[in-house]
């Protein structure tokens, strides 16, 4: 694919740049590696027949089903290779096509996909969405009878590997089908990575049968801080109101299917040995400090409470990682690893003790030990352990690859070291941040100013990389933490319009990012997202 698409760039050296912007006729997003514009339209209509290659059946149906809704059509599925007739979709298997590329003709007489493996296709087939009215993405027909799709020639393939999105279902947890719909989205925008972050001081949202108090105890915080953070605990002012939410294992295998059927990889985190005080007011034997119960955790901010690096916390934990595993079939864990403040462990004369006896340095060290503890575990089970950067304090486990929230540098630092890196900086990808400086208009957020060109102005891959060490950028993702995001509606506002942008810098090849056709083709996909019942930011 790579080799059509630059045989292509060489043949239009100024594609995309010298052709007029994309506009409505051509408002997909993200921005395909090729489009070549043709005259006339094909028309979708209730005899129009999905040809498939086996390969690709199962993304034919899912097609039909998507648009059987606002058009009323029961659109047929033949798996055959033959040529179809005219007014048909052709899904042919393209061995030669990596297996997210793709290519897509549009002509008056039909629509040929071609693609080597069904993400691919699934691709394709979303493009082609994107090709008819808006309204193709209601819920609920319309009486609209004329579905005309531009004629077109694409070609297309990702740019990164990693085109992720995170969500905080623990600060303020999300019915499944909010989590449903939140990974629908994502599929729509290309995109491919659901970071589901399960676990947290404030509630820990997953059922482990081996330890069924984490949801039955650690679910449900008494109450909640109203406002702003204070650091002033006689400052605080509390809803008086029970929070409380899980997700079960059946809940679970239901959403893992679901973001499959969408190509899409669900990345459970279960935080350790930080943001871990939920966990340890359910099972306080896992407590750095056993003299105190802590609850669950009320308010913003980083607990001091942390695990204790026992061998039987190890355990415990790769318990819990043993169920996860069953559960999310992907090959990325996620283990947190983030601001573990280490003031107990420096109180903790048996902590101190433990240190020595393992022949460790400080406090980092520990921490690093007990995340290669996870790291080995993982590696034996053929996972890989993913982290944020702070697993890189004390020396960075074997197989680990690093996600890099405080800025750049340790996806710099890991890279150097021959680590996969996801980037994730705060900079540009923490969209719990302000989308205007007139924040008094806005709902209260955590804070930061992260706008819609900023985000599109974000580029993974550091100049400080050679060659070889940019081969280990991933790629990236969205950070959606929800202390301030208490609903679903708001993480709509916060996630979209800058879900759009991101899922641009991640797709689009470098040429072909250009924020002015961005904003050009916006209007037309915002359309859609109104179709699919999305309260973006206007
Ligand atoms: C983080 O924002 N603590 C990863």
């Amino acid at each position: 694919m790579r080799a059509l698409i630059l045989a292509a760039l060489v043949a239009f050296p100024a594609a995309g740049r010298a052709l007029p912007v994309d506009g409505t006729r051509y408002a997909i997003i993200p921005r395909p590696s090729v489009l070549t514009p043709a005259t006339g339209d094909f028309t979708l209509t209730a005899r129009t027949v999905l040809h498939t290659d086996p390969a690709f059946a199962a993304v034919a149906r899912r097609f039909a089903r998507d648009v059987a809704a606002p058009t009323g059509f029961d659109l047929g599925v033949v798996r055959s290779s033959a040529p179809a007739g005219a007014g048909h979709i052709r899904l042919v298997r393209a061995r030669a096509l990596g297996a997210e590329a793709y290519t897509l003709d549009v002509t008056p007489t039909g629509v040929v996909v071609r693609a080597s493996a069904p993400a691919g296709a699934f691709y394709a087939l979303e493009t082609l969405k994107q090709l008819l009215p808006a309204a193709i993405y209601r819920e609920a027909p319309i009486g609209r009878t004329a579905w005309r799709a531009a004629a077109v020639h694409v070609e297309d393939a990702p740019r990164f590997a990693w085109r992720g999105a995170h969500l905080d279902v623990a600060r303020h947890f999300e019915p499944k089908e909010f989590v449903k719909k939140y990974i629908d989205l994502l599929a729509r925008h290309k995109m491919n990575r659901f970071h589901w972050h399960l676990t947290e001081d404030q509630g820990w949202r997953l059922e482990i049968k081996k330890y069924p108090l984490l949801t039955e105890v650690g679910s449900c915080r008494e109450q909640t801080l109203v406002g702003p953070y204070v650091s002033d605990p006689a400052k605080r002012v509390f809803d008086g109101k029970r929070h409380c939410g899980f997700y079960t294992q059946d809940d679970v295998r239901e959403v893992v299917a679901y973001a499959a059927e969408r190509m899409i990889t669900v990345v459970p985190e279960v935080e350790m040995p930080g943001h871990s005080q939920a966990a340890i007011h359910a099972y306080p034997q896992l407590s750095s400090r056993p003299d105190s119960s802590p609850g669950v955790l009320p308010v913003w901010g980083v607990s001091d409470f942390i695990l204790n690096p026992t061998d039987s916390t190890v355990a415990f934990m790769q318990d819990v990682l043993s169920e996860v595993l069953a559960l999310f079939p992907g090959p990325y864990i996620h283990i947190g690893g983030d601001e573990a403040g280490k003031a107990q462990w420096k109180a903790n004369p048996q902590i101190q003790a433990r240190i020595k006896a393992l022949g460790l340095k400080d406090e980092h060290e520990m921490q690093s030990w007990f995340i290669r503890q996870m790291d080995t575990f993982l590696t034996a089970k053929g996972r890989r352990l993913i982290g944020w950067d702070e697993i890189l304090e004390g020396g960075l486990a074997e197989n680990a690859t690093v996600m890099s929230w405080r800025g750049m540098d340790g996806g710099i630092a890991a890279a150097k070291a021959n680590h996969d890196v996801v980037m994730a900086p705060g900079s540009h990808t923490y969209f719990d941040h302000y989308q205007s400086r007139d924040t008094a208009k806005e709902p209260l957020a955590i804070g930061g100013f992260t706008p819609l060109d900023s985000v599109y102005a974000f580029e993974p891959v550091p100049p400080q990389l050679t060659a070889d060490e940019a081969k280990h950028i991933l790629g990236a993702q969205a950070q959606v933490w929800t202390e301030y995001i208490p609903n679903a509606k708001q993480v709509e506002y916060m996630a979209y319009p800058r879900m759009v942008a991101l899922s641009e810098v991640l797709w689009s090849a470098t040429a072909r990012r250009d924020y002015t056709d961005f904003k050009g083709r916006l209007p037309t996909h915002l359309a859609r997202l109104d179709a699919l019942d999305v309260n973006y930011r206007k």
